[in-house]
C-alpha cells in the first residue's frame, strides 16, 4: 500500500456488526470522495456483555487488519469498543489516528430543558471507565436515566427494526424515563439510530433524540484535514466491507439499512 497517495487511502470503520453503518452513512454524506473499508465482527457480536479485555483483543486484531488494508484513520464506530479499547488502541498504535465514540452526554445535558436525560447504551458502555469519566465531567446537575435495552442489538442485527418484540424492548426501556419527565434521549450505541423512527414514535414529539454520528463524521473530517489526508478528487469511490460472519447476510443488511450495495468479503481469523 506504500505507493498509494495518503489521501487515496481508505477510512477504516469498525463495529461488532451493522451498528457502525449508522456512522458510515454520515461519513459518506460528508466526504463522498473517500474510499471506505467497513469491518463488522459479527462472529463475536454482541460486544455489550463481553469482558473489556476480550473487546480490546478483538479491536486490536481488527485494527491490524484495517492497517494492512492501508487505512489512513480508524473510526471505532462502536461505543462499547471505544469504552473498552480506545485508550489501549491509541497507545498500541501511536502513529495512527483513531476517532472513537461515546454517548453524547454533553450535548444531551446542554439541550435538556428539564435537566432530565435518558441514555440508551450497552451494559459494556455503562460499565466503562470512559463512561464514568464522561458522567463525572458533564452530568452534574441533571438526572440521568440509563437503560441497556437488552436484546435490541440482536433485533437490529437481524433486521427486525419494527417488530412487536423490538417495540416491547424499546417501550420497557423508555417508559420509566418518559414517566420521570425525560425530555432528551442520547443514543449511546451505534445500532440504535436504525430504530430511530420507533424511538420517536414511542417517545413523542416533545422528546429530543440525539444521534452522535453526524458529529463523529465531522471529527473524522477534521482529523483528515489536519493531516492533509482529505480527498478532494471526485474519483470513483470504493467501499468494501469485511465480516467475521456471513458476507451475503451483511450485504443484505447494508441494502436494508442504507439502501445501497457494496461488496462484502468474509474473513476468518487465523489465531
Ligand atoms: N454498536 C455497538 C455500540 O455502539 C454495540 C453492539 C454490541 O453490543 O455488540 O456500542
Amino acid at each position: 500500500m506504500d505507493e498509494v497517495m495518503p489521501e487515496k487511502k481508505p477510512i477504516g470503520i469498525l463495529d461488532s456488526g451493522v451498528g457502525g453503518l449508522s456512522v458510515l452513512r454520515h461519513i459518506q454524506a460528508l466526504m463522498p470522495n473517500e474510499n471506505l473499508i467497513y469491518f463488522a465482527d459479527q462472529a463475536n457480536i454482541p460486544y455489550g456483555p463481553r469482558p473489556p479485555a476480550e473487546i480490546r483483543r478483538f479491536s486490536e486484531e481488527i485494527t491490524r487488519f484495517l492497517l494492512r488494508k492501508g487505512s489512513k484513520v480508524i473510526v471505532v464506530a462502536c461505543n462499547t469498543a471505544s469504552g473498552a479499547a480506545l485508550e489501549h488502541l491509541r497507545s498500541a498504535f501511536p502513529d495512527m489516528s483513531f476517532v472513537g465514540m461515546e454517548p453524547a452526554v454533553k450535548p444531551g445535558v446542554y439541550q435538556s430543558r428539564q435537566g432530565k436525560i435518558g441514555i440508551l447504551a450497552t451494559a459494556g458502555t455503562f460499565g466503562s471507565r470512559r463512561y464514568a469519566n464522561l458522567m463525572a465531567r458533564y452530568a452534574w446537575g441533571v438526572v440521568a436515566f440509563e437503560d441497556p435495552c437488552l436484546g435490541l442489538v440482536e433485533q437490529i442485527e437481524a433486521g427486525k427494526l419494527s417488530t412487536q418484540e423490538t417495540d416491547r424492548i424499546l417501550r420497557d426501556a423508555l417508559a420509566p424515563m418518559l414517566n420521570a419527565g425525560v425530555d432528551t434521549l442520547v443514543l449511546g450505541c451505534t445500532h440504535y439510530p436504525f430504530v430511530l423512527p420507533s424511538i420517536r414514535r414511542l417517545a413523542g414529539p416533545g422528546v429530543n433524540v440525539i444521534d452522535p454520528a453526524p458529529a463523529v463524521a465531522l471529527q473524522v473530517q477534521r482529523v483528515l484535514r489536519q493531516q492533509h489526508y482529505l480527498t478532494e478528487e471526485t474519483a470513483l469511490r470504493d467501499v468494501h466491507g469485511y465480516t467475521t460472519g456471513d458476507a451475503r447476510n451483511l450485504e443484505m443488511s447494508v441494502e436494508q439499512l442504507l439502501s445501497q450495495f457494496f461488496p462484502i468479503s468474509a474473513i476468518e481469523w487465523d489465531g
